[in-house]
């Protein structure tokens, strides 16, 4: 059985699906056994509370420095020793501690296909305004193994969405979703759960 901790910062959908897809058994062989939110205000920890997993907060605002705050997480996370880190949401940057504590075992979604519109500023929200406003016609989502540097960690899956005439980025991120990211984290999960992904240099093999 995979072990999983799941590393939030707000709304938490992307870890309503990886929930609903374990109680359906699309996901197989995998449990979360930790949620953590760096927001104490996070709608996603009621969701863990809701679905009785254990949720918590490590905030940054806790601590009187970065690296303590880097540390608490680090620690926390050592408490349940994980098999897989995803990270659903999360809106802080992964201290190299914990990239270099957990290397392969990392991974994140990315509203947008890498390496369009992704690294620094590109997150949330943001990314699809930036979709729209350079007119693409197809954007999508990402899966992605996490290294020490921001969204350039080896490609799990990937999947396109049709950007509409009439698209707002709330429309878009919305479609984004439901169409891809709902989608492709579960079966990432999945996937690392059933042994099936190998990573080679700067890009995954999936048996
Ligand atoms: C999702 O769209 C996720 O892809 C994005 O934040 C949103 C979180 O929504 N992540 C990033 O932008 C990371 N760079 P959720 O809390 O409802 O899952």
């Amino acid at each position: 059985m995979l072990r999983v901790t799941v590393c939030v910062s707000g709304g938490g959908t992307n870890l309503q699906a990886i929930i609903d897809r374990i109680q359906d058994g699309t996901i197989r062989n995998a449990q979360i056994v930790q949620v953590i939110s760096n927001n104490a205000g996070a709608y996603a920890l009621e969701r863990a509370a809701k679905a009785g997993i254990p949720g918590i907060c490590v905030s940054p605002k806790d601590y009187p420095d970065r690296e303590a705050f880097n540390e608490a997480l680090l620690a926390k996370i050592n408490e349940v020793s994980p098999d897989l880190i995803v990270l659903a949401g999360f809106m802080v940057a992964v201290p190299k501690q914990i990239c270099a504590a957990y290397a392969g075992k990392i991974i994140n979604i990315h509203p947008a296909l890498i390496p369009s519109f992704c690294g620094k500023g590109h997150y949330g929200l943001h990314v699809h305004e930036k979709a729209l406003e350079r007119g693409v016609k197809v954007t999508g989502a990402t899966v992605h193994f996490v290294d020490e540097n921001l969204d350039t960690g080896p490609i799990i899956l990937q999947k396109a969405v049709d950007i509409m005439e009439d698209d707002t980025p709330e429309t878009l991120q919305r479609r984004v979703m439901e169409q891809a990211e709902w989608v492709i984290l579960p079966r990432a999960i999945d996937l690392i759960a059933a042994g099936r992904v190998r990573i080679e240099g700067r890009r995954t093999r999936i048996s």
